[in-house]
């Protein structure tokens, strides 16, 4: 399998789910695994083995049938990126709407946070509930937010620790696969992907980035579901925090209403198509409305700590965000010109985070959930010598250190303002329902 990928010849279906079956049960090896992986990345898939894997991956575990809950389901899946805390906002939200929001997640990969890892910032949160535990979860407060299981999805759970750390994320097909076989494990009606493109993203440029989003509203699509992506911004962290703690202090801000207007604007964006897809709201248009009066009631900030609640978190910490881990000590960056913020140079920053310790280098590293970043400029800020670009927050001073010098290097200032910026939402790609 290593050798015929390599030469890039096509590998069967049959060779893909005997490979994939070997090692979700533990008969290959790791190493062997990761070569293959880097063969995958160099090399690239068809449409066939891509299918194929997606395949193999999803019969990995079990398929949940949840067919007997009224609401439609409909989840919501990012392609990764730095700052991107929007999913543990959109799913209290669509919930709060009625609709019902299974959703199963990934954590940090790469240079990128995942949304398991911020949510086990709150004390207690158990994101790996057992499967009858997560149906108990979802059919009492209408959305779940848990992991890939040994029940659900393991071969994706498996590949997605390995290429974390293989440096074999950046395959469009990898990352079908790994996308597509959790969402369609789920029982879902319907999914809206928001693929991201710009630095901090996977996919660097739009046509990769559509590419992707082509390859996985297909996927979904041949499999009954309906599927559209949005392809959204990364060329700078969304929101300002940075950090699995401080990403969950942004996300209630925004549930109360508050918080950096581009994170508002996305989970507003995005709710809006959720609401829509799970039928709930006849246009995109009104399901944007119906969040944001979701959001002003109070609504889906009391969703949100039922969750935390019966996912055995501590419901007090969404009140009270000081009872979140705190790190130790912060330091700041400042700049060494006058001007205005050109670019940053986005995966640095996602990486400056994962040096914190808030993302794993190895396989077998613990995350620090009070480490981050918390930006004090964006790109097409003014800003004055010495005054402040970032805050670091951490807990090791030589991981510190190393973290500021690469946060340094990560902004350009220039001498005059930005013409033009990049819009939030570049393209909306599969179009299951009305637009706007
Ligand atoms: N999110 C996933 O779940 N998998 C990937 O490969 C990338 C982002």
């Amino acid at each position: 399998m290593i050798r015929k990928k390599r030469d890039g010849d096509e590998l069967s279906q049959n060779e893909i789910e005997s490979f994939i079956n070997a090692y979700t049960d533990d008969s290959i090896p790791d190493y062997q695994v990761s070569a293959w992986l880097m063969a995958v990345v160099l090399r690239g898939m068809t449409r066939g083995e891509t299918a194929a894997l997606t395949d193999a991956m999803l019969r990995s575990g079990e398929v949940l049938d949840l067919s007997y809950l009224s609401p439609k389901k409909v989840d919501k899946h990012s392609t990764g990126g730095v700052g991107d805390k929007t999913s543990l906002v959109l799913a209290p939200l669509a919930a709060a709407a009625g609709v019902a929001v299974p959703m199963i997640s990934g954590r940090g990969l790469g240079h990128t946070g995942g949304t398991l890892d911020k949510l086990e910032a709150i004390p207690g949160f158990n994101v790996n509930l057992p499967v009858a535990d997560f149906r108990r979860v979802l059919e009492t407060c209408g959305c779940a937010m848990i992991g890939q299981t040994a029940e659900i999805a393991p071969a994706d759970r498996k590949l997605y620790a390995l290429r974390d750390v293989t440096g074999t994320v950046e395959s469009p097909y990898l990352i079908c696969a790994s996308i597509m076989s959790k969402k369609l494990a789920e029982g879902i009606d319907a999914l809206v992907l928001d693929v991201k493109t710009g630095s901090g993203a996977f996919m660097k440029n739009e046509k990769d980035a559509a590419f992707l989003a082509e390859l996985m509203v297909e996927t979904g699509t041949r499999m009954g579901k309906q599927v559209v992506a949005l392809i959204t911004d990364m060329d700078q962290p969304l929101g300002n925090m940075i950090g699995n703690a401080l990403e969950v202090v942004e996300v209630v801000q925004v549930l109360r209403g508050e918080g950096p207007e581009d994170l508002r604007q996305l989970c507003i964006e995005l709710a809006g198509w959720m609401l829509h897809l799970g039928g709930v709201s006849d246009t995109v248009a009104a399901g944007k409305k119906q969040s944001e009066k979701l959001i002003a009631s109070g609504k889906a900030l009391d969703k949100f700590r039922q969750m935390v609640e019966l996912q055995g978190g501590d419901p007090r910490t969404i009140d009270d965000l000081t009872k979140l881990p705190q790190a130790q000590a912060t330091m700041t960056t400042a700049s060494a010109s006058d001007g205005y913020v050109a670019s940053v140079q986005c995966e640095q920053i996602g990486s400056a985070c994962v040096i914190l310790g808030g993302g794993r280098e190895r396989k077998e590293d613990s995350v620090d959930p009070a480490v981050g970043i918390v930006l004090r400029k964006k790109v097409g800020d003014a800003v004055s010598k010495g005054e402040p670009l970032a805050t670091i927050h951490y807990n090791a001073e030589t991981r510190a250190s190393r973290a500021k010098q690469l946060l340094e290097e990560s902004y350009r200032i220039a001498d005059a303002p930005l013409r033009q910026t990049r819009p939030l939402i570049h393209r909306v790609i599969g179009n299951p329902g009305e637009k706007n």
